[in-house]
């Protein structure tokens, strides 16, 4: 379904999931609100995260550091030097575009627009460039003809009617749209740059626009806060190599081009480990990393044929990592980064060494070494899992009788530990004070342990169908046999209820004592 992605951006924002933040005046863009759904969903799934690997490990404790970040500890980490992307102009559209990809073999670098919602409103700003790397592409003919090819395919692909295309310094009449080019460099366009990321602000009080000590980053990553505490964690709870570090937690990114919804943006949070371990001991618990992360997905609903493993070629790998692996999922925009599983060897903490001067090697008490522990360091995003888990649960199912009126139902096929409600209460008639009386009941039985949603209005198969497209797991139905005013083929049913399961819509009978335990097994 080509417009899956657009479906799943209105579902969120129509049902109380995701919202653009700050709709109201035109958007923020790359930032984004999470819903009364959307907050239970993500809690949902930081929860089940913080319990697989700190509540249920010895081995791994939690911080939470600051988002404000000392400008030492990012230049020590090279973020403030070199934390960028390449970026260049777009003479289209004037819009200054990222550089996602520059092709080795023909030089050309290239902007993706992707194909999601956003598409209608940048199709207008054309915002499709060309970008020859002049490092790599030197050749004016090949340069001119690599960029009318990608002009002409990107016009075609978004149905725009060509406008001629003219190369600077060509004469022509008509209305054209123009490509540059530089014989000096090789580049059509402008020349990619390097943009750095990061978001810098100013602390205290300070009048010098100028005072270094004024300057402090919203962090770009969670991980550098977890190094430069990393001794502190250490000494204050006496753990022993190897062990991790857990956190979870906002990271900003200036993104020159936000997209695919909650994807890339600006603002987002990650959960990140940070696992110490011996030199020698790396490449293993890297792989052992992958292994455990890629059942974690499966376990919150996204399964494993939809996972891509990409073992990051040397090129593309950060030059401290001796080897890293993304884990990729098959997003209806196409496959992309879910987490990175990264051996960072020695790098971070022997950088924080140098930089502050203090040592922050380990004392193994058993062989009597002093080392800087290796690490490895499984990074993932919060804001993207929450899409993957959305757009795999995202489900319409043709439910058409032979012969009959067409039906469809839309159902958001959640893991019970990930649904935002996990019980809906319905008494069948909300004009039956009784029928009201017991369903409250049993909502405040349950409240206290789940999220549960009340609902009395509508006939009871529109209600089962507002929770399905909402993915929640069971629909508790008070009906005058939970009263005992009626009998099923004479059976006293008294002080039961009707559970409907909402992926096979069978319903089964629990007794209303039962229904507690019935239902934590379930939602774990
Ligand atoms: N500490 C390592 C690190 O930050 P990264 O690959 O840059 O590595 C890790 O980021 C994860 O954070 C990514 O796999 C992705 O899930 C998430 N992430 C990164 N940038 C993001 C953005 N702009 N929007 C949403 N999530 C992002």
């Amino acid at each position: 379904d080509p417009q899956k992605m657009e479906k799943i951006v209105s579902l969120c924002k129509s049902k109380g999931f995701i919202y653009q933040s700050a709709e109201l005046y035109g958007g923020l863009n790359g930032c984004w609100d999470y819903g009364p759904l959307g907050v239970e969903l993500k809690r949902n799934l930081k929860d089940y995260w913080w319990r697989k690997n700190v509540q249920e490990r010895d081995d791994i404790l939690g911080m939470d550091g600051s988002i404000l970040t000392h400008q030492a500890v990012l230049t020590a980490s090279g973020h403030v030097g070199g934390f960028s992307d390449p970026m260049c102009d777009c003479l289209l559209s004037k819009a200054r575009l990222r550089a996602d990809q520059i092709d080795a073999q023909t030089g050309t670098a290239y902007h993706y627009t992707g194909a999601s919602h956003e598409e209608s409103e940048w199709s207008i700003e054309r915002p499709f460039s060309v970008l020859i790397d002049p490092t790599a592409n030197q050749n004016e003919n090949n340069a001119r003809k690599v960029a009318k090819q990608y002009y002409a395919q990107f016009l075609n692909d978004k149905q725009i009617a060509p406008k001629k295309l003219a190369l600077a310094g060509e004469s022509t009449t008509e209305e054209t749209d123009t490509i540059q080019y530089n014989p000096e460099n090789g580049s059509l366009l402008t020349e990619a740059r390097e943009f750095n990321l990061m978001f810098q602000t100013k602390m205290g009080a300070s009048s010098d626009d100028n005072d270094p000590n004024a300057v402090a980053y919203l962090r770009p990553e969670t991980a550098q806060t977890i190094f430069v505490q990393y001794k502190n964690v250490l000494d204050s709870s006496r753990v022993k190599i190897p062990f991790g570090i857990a956190q979870i937690g906002k990271a900003f990114r200036n993104e020159i081009n936000p997209r695919n919804f909650t994807f890339r943006s600006r603002e987002f949070e990650q959960m990140e480990i940070e696992y110490f371990c011996r030199p020698e001991d790396g490449l293993r618990l890297t792989e052992e990393w992958l292994e455990k992360r890629l059942s974690f997905y499966e376990e919150i609903g996204v399964p494993r044929t939809k996972l891509h493993v990409l073992d990051v070629p040397d090129a593309e790998r950060a030059h401290y990592s001796e080897k890293t692996y993304d884990i990729e999922y098959e997003f209806p925009f196409g496959i992309q980064e879910l987490e990175g599983v990264a051996y960072r060897g020695a790098y971070d903490l022997g950088k924080h060494q140098e930089h502050s001067g203090k040592t922050i090697e380990y004392f193994d008490e058993e062989t009597k070494e002093r080392f800087i522990p290796h690490v490895v360091e499984p990074s993932a995003g919060c804001d993207r899992s929450v899409l993957a888990v959305l757009c795999e649960a995202y489900d319409v199912e043709d439910l058409t009788k032979e012969g009959g009126k067409k039906d469809e139902r839309t159902v958001m096929r959640f893991k019970p530990c990930m649904a935002p409600i996990k019980a809906a209460i319905l008494p069948l008639l909300k004009n039956k004070p009784e029928l009201v009386a017991k369903a409250k009941e049993v909502q405040h039985l349950l409240q206290p342990f789940m999220n549960i949603f009340y609902d009395e209005t509508a006939a009871i198969g529109r209600r089962y169908r507002r929770q399905d497209e909402v993915g929640t797991p069971f629909c508790i139905a008070i009906d005058f046999e939970t009263l005992g005013e009626e009998t099923q083929d004479g059976q006293d049913l008294t002080d039961t209820v009707t559970v409907r399961h909402r992926d096979s819509m069978e319903q089964e009978r629990i007794a209303i004592s039962d229904l507690l335990p019935w239902l934590l097994q379930r939602i774990r």
